[in-house]
């Protein structure tokens, strides 16, 4: 086999200038809704934000929604209208953003770490089953990099045991479970609309459910625990009083971030259809490659394509996973490495945890088997043939040159 030899072994980097993991897609129409509302002169939450709300919960199919500053907010007040508080348990993937059981810390609950299916790299619902306990209030599945969980064996878990299931969909808007798109399909769904989400409001989040009750809530602890509706006050005073009812935060999105999130969500479709074109141009060169498996999406769902991350066959190398990272980085390839267990960031190892110490030594080895060899490559829709193919090349030449 004829081998270009890589950059770092003294060859030409197969391209002159870094091609980025991720990057924005903005149009002109999303710079002009933006500045539309900035002449206006509305800075704050107004009608944008309902506006974007209406829209979000039309896509999803759910009956609310409630945007809020950030897809770590959106977790937390999700958490919040659910009741967890003080040593409440919650099961959740250690395979994620910090984001997804910070929210569990917020509230002074206990998060449970269940591990992930090998090949989904979602949390495995049949470990999640013999983690219930008396106490187990919540459960927080997360849609690793966009694919959809089972969200059947969940549901039925959560079923019989009166648990209320939080889907962390960050990476998920515009996600199928079975033709359902994700975001109604549990009590309560949390999209992040945040830079490098696939659609864009700089930071944002929304919360969607169709429960009238968990909205109420969610309006409340996202607005300081403020409550504005005389109908619903202690001691209605007069339409200029507010009441505080509550422990809440101020999670508000501004019209500015909506009015981009309405103008971006218009193009999602089209976002996750570069996406998938992408990850199947991927797919198609490197199978069998024999240093790499493959991500496997869930066939009973469609995939947002978030992230395109391989895992590498250490054992069919003559470098680690550091090494192979940065002989692609000096092609000019940025790459990534999602995510660092949970667990295993200083804080989470200061804090500890009840069941650090498992008889095999480790709280979720499948993940931490993952993260040793997971590589998330390029993948945003402006992408053109020519950095895909510049993709392909500088994977392909690095990883032949190391290979046993
Ligand atoms: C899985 C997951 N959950 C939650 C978050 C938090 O979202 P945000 O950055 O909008 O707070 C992220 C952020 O990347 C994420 O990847």
């Amino acid at each position: 086999m004829m081998i270009n030899k890589p950059a770092v072994a003294g060859g030409l980097p197969v391209r002159s200038r870094m091609l980025p993991l991720a990057a924005a897609e903005m149009t002109a129409d999303d710079i002009q809704a933006v500045t539309r509302v900035l002449s206006d002169g509305v800075l704050g939450s107004g009608d944008k934000v309902r506006e974007f709300e209406t829209a979000v919960a039309e896509y999803v199919g759910a009956k609310y929604a409630v945007a809020v500053s950030s897809g770590a907010a959106g977790l937390h007040v999700a958490l919040m209208s659910a009741a967890v508080g003080h040593e409440d348990e919650v099961i959740t993937t250690p395979l994620t953003h910090p984001a997804t059981s910070n929210c569990i810390l917020y509230q002074n609950g206990i998060h449970t770490f269940v591990d992930v299916d090998p090949t989904t790299y979602n949390i495995d619902p049949v470990k999640v089953k013999y983690r219930i306990t008396g106490r187990t209030q919540a459960l927080i599945p997360v849609h690793f990099a966009g694919n959809p969980c089972e969200l059947d064996l969940l549901h039925n878990l959560a079923r019989e045991n009166n648990l209320c299931v939080i889907e962390d969909a960050a990476h998920a808007l515009g996600g199928c479970y079975k033709d359902k798109q994700i975001g109604a399909l549990s009590d309560l769904t949390v999209f992040s609309f945040s830079d490098p989400q696939h659609c864009y409001t700089g930071e944002g989040g929304i919360v969607t459910t169709n429960s009238e009750e968990l909205l109420e809530w969610m309006l409340v602890f996202r607005e300081n625990g403020l409550v504005r509706d005389p109908q619903k006050m202690i001691s209605p005073e007069g339409p200029w009083h507010k009441e505080m009812q509550d422990r809440g935060f101020n999670y508000r999105l501004t019209d500015m971030q909506a009015a981009l999130g309405i103008s971006q969500l218009a193009r999602v479709e089209e976002f996750i259809k570069c996406r998938t074109d992408i990850a199947n141009r991927y797919n198609r060169a490197l199978a069998g490659h024999p240093a790499i498996a493959l991500p496997q999406q869930n066939p009973r769902g469609r995939s947002t394509w978030h992230r395109y991350i391989v895992t590498l066959r250490i054992e069919k190398l003559k470098a680690g996973r550091t090494e192979i990272c940065n002989a692609i980085r000096a092609e000019n390839i940025e790459v990534g490495v999602h995510y660092l267990p949970v667990f295993l960031h200083p804080y989470y190892l200061w804090i500890g945890h009840p069941d650090v110490c498992t008889i095999e030594g480790s709280l979720c080895p499948v993940a931490e088997d993952l993260y040793n060899r997971f590589l998330t490559l390029p993948l945003f829709p402006s992408m053109t043939d020519r950095d895909v193919q510049d993709v392909i090349e500088a994977v392909t030449r690095v990883l032949n040159y190391y290979l046993l």
